[in-house]
């Protein structure tokens, strides 16, 4: 079997699980690792058997003998690494969002394009046992073509504040996993998205122009219309779909720890759904870098690519805009805009 060897960039919330999936498959070795706090990783680093630690990502897209990086640093420092991995002929596995700048991920498209690296999205929800059931019926057409698609997406609690601050709003932060989500399962790109969004949570939102609280309406290009429900707090996690075509519906409830229910003369109760993201995608997570490293190692397309990104971010910056200008967004009006930029 061919090993590859890797490097992964930032050593945060993201980049410490990719390394705990990563670790243990014969088909890996991971040489590198970089984050700016170097130093607060070294002991981390040693226990999970990485040899090299280093501030500087350079050093590690400059390395001859890795084949492929892991780029898990913030959002705001993607374009950089990713132009510096491309130069250097490393395959490519970005967290999502590619940027905040859809000009830089256009040229990231282009880079990608030209050079013929493997460059994968980090959009792991595709990769959940449930939502990639409810893509399975859809393609099997077990409840028709496709009519609407409902999207409920809650966090538990609001992240920090210096979090929000950085995160580049709900759109590109939170939302932009459902505006995946969305295309994945409709099969289609959006052509429309029409925002009312709220500040319901908590006022530090409005500090930072954001809002934590927004239904989300999309038309598809192939004609069927989708709803996106979020919020920053739910109390517990929220994540469901309902596909509805034109012979039925398909739907997914939240994933539980375990299956227990308690019946009194006061009601029903049962435990809350599995806490967060870590939780419930934990096995989306293993599964989205398995294919990464299969794509890698046998030379086939990733399942997620840079379009992926892209038309996510695009989607993203539509909805801001029908925020500010409360009206509804045309993608192609996204797309001009950029165009006239360039
Ligand atoms: N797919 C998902 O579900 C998911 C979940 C969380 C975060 N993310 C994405 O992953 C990225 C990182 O998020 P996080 O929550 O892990 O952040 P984090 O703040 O926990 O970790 C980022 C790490 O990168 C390091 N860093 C900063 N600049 C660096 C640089 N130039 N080179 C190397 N390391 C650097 C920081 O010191 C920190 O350790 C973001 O793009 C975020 O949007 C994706």
């Amino acid at each position: 079997m061919r090993k590859i060897t890797l490097g992964i960039i930032g050593a945060g919330r993201i980049g410490k699980l990719h390394v705990e999936n990563l670790k243990g498959l014969p088909q890996v070795k991971i040489k590198s690792i970089s984050d700016i706090l170097a130093d607060s990783i070294r002991d981390w680093a040693a226990d999970n058997g990485i040899q090299n630690v280093t501030n500087n990502y350079k050093d590690i897209v400059n390395d001859p003998e890795i084949d492929a990086i892991f780029i898990c640093s913030p959002t705001d420092t993607h374009i950089e690494i990713i132009e510096e991995a491309v130069k250097a002929g490393k395959h490519i596995f970005c967290e999502k969002p590619i940027s905040f700048n859809l000009g830089g991920t256009i040229q990231v498209l282009e880079w990608v394009r030209s050079s013929g690296v493997k460059f994968q999205t980090g959009f792991n929800r595709r990769f959940d046992h449930n939502m990639s059931r409810v893509k399975e019926l859809i393609r099997e057409g077990k409840a028709g073509e496709p009519h609407m698609l409902k999207v409920t997406s809650r966090d538990p609690a609001p992240p920090h504040k210096e979090y929000i601050k950085n995160s580049g709003g709900l759109f590109v932060d939170m939302a932009i996993h459902d505006f995946d989500i969305a295309r994945f399962l409709m099969d289609s790109d959006v052509e429309e998205v029409y925002v009312q969004g709220a500040v319901l949570v908590d006022p530090v939102f409005a500090e930072f122009q954001d809002i934590d609280t927004a239904i989300i309406t999309l038309k598809f290009e192939n004609g069927a219309l989708g709803v996106i429900h979020n919020s920053r707090q739910a109390h517990y996690y929220d994540q469901r779909v309902e596909f509805f075509g034109s012979a039925g519906s398909i739907t997914i409830q939240n994933d539980n720890p375990n299956t227990a229910e308690v019946y009194t003369q006061n009601g029903a109760y049962r435990d809350n759904p599995l806490h967060f993201f870590l939780e419930r995608y934990k096995e989306a997570y293993v599964k989205e870098v398995l294919s990464f490293i299969d794509a890698v190692v046998n030379d086939t397309p990733v399942p997620v690519d840079a379009n992926d990104g892209y038309q996510a971010e695009l989607i993203a910056s539509a909805a801001a805009i029908s925020l500010r200008e409360r009206r509804p967004v045309r993608i192609e009006e996204v797309v001009s805009g950029l165009r006239q930029k360039v």
